[in-house]
């Protein structure tokens, strides 16, 4: 199969009139300077969101409305990383998040038609807002292989060599940056992410991020996704304005 289209590729180069290649016009990059580029249309729903203040309570209701089915009325998402959790994240992070799928530029089918769903820049500031006051709940899910403590103690190694710099030593992340709290947030989640932008699957990410991502073979982003799974950071060594819920609550009481 794969020889056959390698083989494919190679006759139709040769097939090409050298004189066509010669003057082929230089063509235009698709990249953010296209007018349609769906980056654009996020960056501009961003900076206008960002712009506004979020009204919690308008927030509280779309959230109910359009997100809790998946996400959980607490935000906690899926322990199994399906769904990741969202509470406490940075408001600026959920906009940016949302804008990038919205406009498709970081693909996600599943939550797709209900992103669409915000009206506008003023109800994706709103459901930020709201989801930035939801406390972080501390039972996400956690790597449970036998080899936890190592893999863990391997991670967290990694995490302070490369990743603590961006998304700081607690996993809070920086708000005006648009770096991701990590605490709290589900193991197979983090993998999944962090092989999606390793691999040029999450279109949206930070170039600097993918460049890091690259050094990583499998079981060194499973040790350090172990680690950030495990941190349990305690509110008042986190930077954001959201916190870990009390022990036993889900829910900011
Ligand atoms: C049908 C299920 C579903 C619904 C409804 C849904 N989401 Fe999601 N959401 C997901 C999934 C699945 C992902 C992760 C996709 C992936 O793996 O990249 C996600 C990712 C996100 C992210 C990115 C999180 C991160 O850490 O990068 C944000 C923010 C988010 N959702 C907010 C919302 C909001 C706000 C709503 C309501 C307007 C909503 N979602 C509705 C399924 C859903
Ligand atoms: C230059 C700053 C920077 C560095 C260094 C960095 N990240 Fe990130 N990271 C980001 C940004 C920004 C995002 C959000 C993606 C985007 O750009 O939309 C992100 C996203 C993520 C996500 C997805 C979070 C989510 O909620 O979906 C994970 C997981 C992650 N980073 C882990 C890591 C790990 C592990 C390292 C070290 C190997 C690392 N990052 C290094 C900036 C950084």
């Amino acid at each position: 199969m794969m020889k056959t289209m390698q083989l494919g590729v190679a006759v139709s180069i040769a097939l090409i009139p050298t004189f066509v290649v010669a003057q082929a016009p230089a063509e235009r990059k698709a990249g953010i300077e296209v007018r349609d580029y769906p980056g654009n249309t996020a960056l501009a729903e961003r900076g206008e969101a960002l712009k506004l203040k979020g009204n919690v309570r308008a927030g509280q209701a779309a959230y109910e409305e359009y997100c809790a089915a998946c996400h959980l009325p607490t935000g906690g998402g899926n322990p199994d990383g399906s769904i990741p959790q969202l509470a406490g994240q940075h408001s600026s992070v959920v906009i940016k998040q949302l804008a990038d799928i919205r406009s498709g530029q970081r693909y996600n089918p599943t939550m797709y038609p209900f992103a669409r769903k915000l009206a506008n820049p003023q109800a994706l500031a709103d459901v930020a807002a709201y989801v930035q006051t939801l406390c972080i709940p501390r039972d996400s899910g956690k790597y449970a292989g036998p080899d936890a403590a190592e893999m863990v103690a391997g991670g967290k190694l990694l995490y302070e060599k490369e990743c603590s710099q961006c998304h700081q030593p607690n996993g809070e992340g920086v708000a005006d940056r648009f770096y991701p709290v990590l605490a709290g947030q589900h193991y197979a989640y983090l993998l999944r992410q962090m092989t999606d932008i390793r691999d040029g699957k999450r279109a949206n990410s930070h170039a600097d991020m993918v460049k890091v991502a690259r050094n990583y073979n499998h079981d060194q982003l499973l040790a350090i996704a172990a680690y950030m799974a495990s941190l349990n950071t305690p509110t008042s060594m986190l930077m954001t304005k959201g916190s870990m819920c009390k022990a036993g609550g889900a829910r900011k009481g």
